[in-house]
């Protein structure tokens, strides 16, 4: 069967490599966005952030025909519409994500099929299912919620199963062929298990990394320099062979979707409460280290993303940690090689000896920092 993609908020972090990787699997594919800047990227071969192999897949996909528009009226040809706008888990931001779909919904053509990639909750597919054209319009809806890692899309986006919320199982008919052409294996289930496996998986995860950061924190209270120990107790000893390491924990999903998992299911233990707590006591407990370990209150921090070797900076808690440096009174000079030009990086070392590496990119180990005093937060 021969049909065409549009993947509304194609030009982001997840719906760019995904429309990359259905047009290279040879359907028609095309990309809607509002941001025209990235827009003129993708259309000029350029990728608008980094991603593992996304330069070469995406000259693949331009030249094999995948398109990108700016204007929403390019879905009305198309049989399968994919959403992979931003989500929150703020209630404003929430209902503008409504509004947005019933616009997305008002210009599908009749009988098509919305596939929701962005990870969302069963109130925004009930009020899809109960917007004002979903029915008039017979539109067959489908949750598949993105779970790659950021920077790993075409590592892994044939390699994980795509778990798909349907309203029954007989619906699924209509996009196996769809799902049979990318090459992914699927998993049907019903859109409230689709909706918490997806919560739970970034909680889950948010929880693994608070939870080392809750050892780190009582080893620093007690003077213990807890990544010496993780060391030490994870050396060939097969049960700590997946245990984190303890670090900055933030970026575009996890706090946002264990706020979302907690506004959604609540937490009669507060365990998820307390996870953003040991949070923010990570960053305060290496204000204390940076005030017992270095001399004066001058600092250079390196790294400002989220993670390492990666150029986002949303939701970065190494720009919170460096936010409450300068309230504390130090005086920062910072230097990410993803956000600026490498010839800063002299005059940024020459502001002072005490080095913080806030976010561990692999670069920063080929940096001569020998003669430095040197504090490492992030090493994730
Ligand atoms: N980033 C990740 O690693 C990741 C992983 C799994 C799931 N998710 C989920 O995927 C979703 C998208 O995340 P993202 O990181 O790709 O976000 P993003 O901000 O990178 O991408 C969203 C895109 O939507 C576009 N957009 C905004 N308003 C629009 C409109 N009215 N019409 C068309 N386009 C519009 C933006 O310009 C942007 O390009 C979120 O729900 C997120 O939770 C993200």
């Amino acid at each position: 069967m021969k049909y065409k993609v549009a993947v509304v908020g194609g030009a982001g972090h997840i719906g760019l490599p995904l429309s990359c990787y259905i047009q290279n699997a040879g359907i028609d594919t095309s990309i809607i966005d509002t941001n025209e800047e990235n827009i003129d990227k993708i259309n000029s071969f350029t990728p608008p952030f980094l991603e593992h192999d996304l330069d070469n897949q995406l000259k693949k996909a331009l030249s094999s025909g995948l398109k990108a528009f700016t204007q929403i009226e390019e879905i009305k040809n198309c049989e399968i519409v994919i959403v992979t706008l931003g989500t929150s888990s703020n209630q404003q931001i929430t209902d503008k994500f409504h509004q947005l779909i019933e616009t997305v919904i008002l210009n599908m053509k009749e009988g098509s099929t919305l596939i929701l990639r962005s990870t969302v909750t069963i109130e925004t597919i009930n009020s899809v299912i109960e917007g004002v054209n979903f029915s008039s319009k017979k539109i067959d809806l489908f949750y598949c919620p993105e779970r790659i890692a950021e920077g790993k899309a075409f590592l892994e986006l044939d390699k994980i199963p795509q778990i798909i919320g349907s309203k029954d199982s007989k619906s699924v008919e209509i996009i196996d062929d769809f799902f049979e052409k990318l090459k992914f294996r699927t998993i049907f289930v019903n859109y409230e298990e689709a909706v918490f496996i997806k919560l739970f998986l970034n909680t889950y995860r948010y929880a693994q990394f608070s939870t080392i950061n809750y050892f780190d924190n009582i080893a620093s209270n007690n003077s213990l320099d807890f990544k010496k120990l993780l060391t030490i107790a994870s050396d060939t000893y097969p049960r700590l062979e997946n245990v984190p390491d303890s670090g900055l924990v933030g970026g575009p999903c996890l706090i946002k979707d264990s706020q979302t998992f907690l506004n959604s299911y609540g937490d009669p233990r507060d365990l998820i409460t307390n996870y953003f707590n040991i949070n923010d006591d990570y960053i305060k407990n290496t204000i204390d280290k940076c005030n017992s370990y270095f001399q004066d209150k001058k600092i250079v921090q390196l790294g400002l993303t989220f993670k390492p070797d990666s150029d986002d900076l949303r939701d970065s808690q190494a720009i919170v940690l460096n936010n409450y440096l300068i309230k504390e009174g130090f005086e920062v000079k910072t230097f990410d090689p993803y956000i600026n030009d490498e010839e800063e990086l002299e005059s940024v070392l020459d502001f002072s000896d005490n080095i913080l590496i806030a976010t561990h990119h692999k670069i920063f180990d080929s940096y001569d920092l020998e003669s430095k005093k040197v504090v490492v937060v992030g090493d994730k």
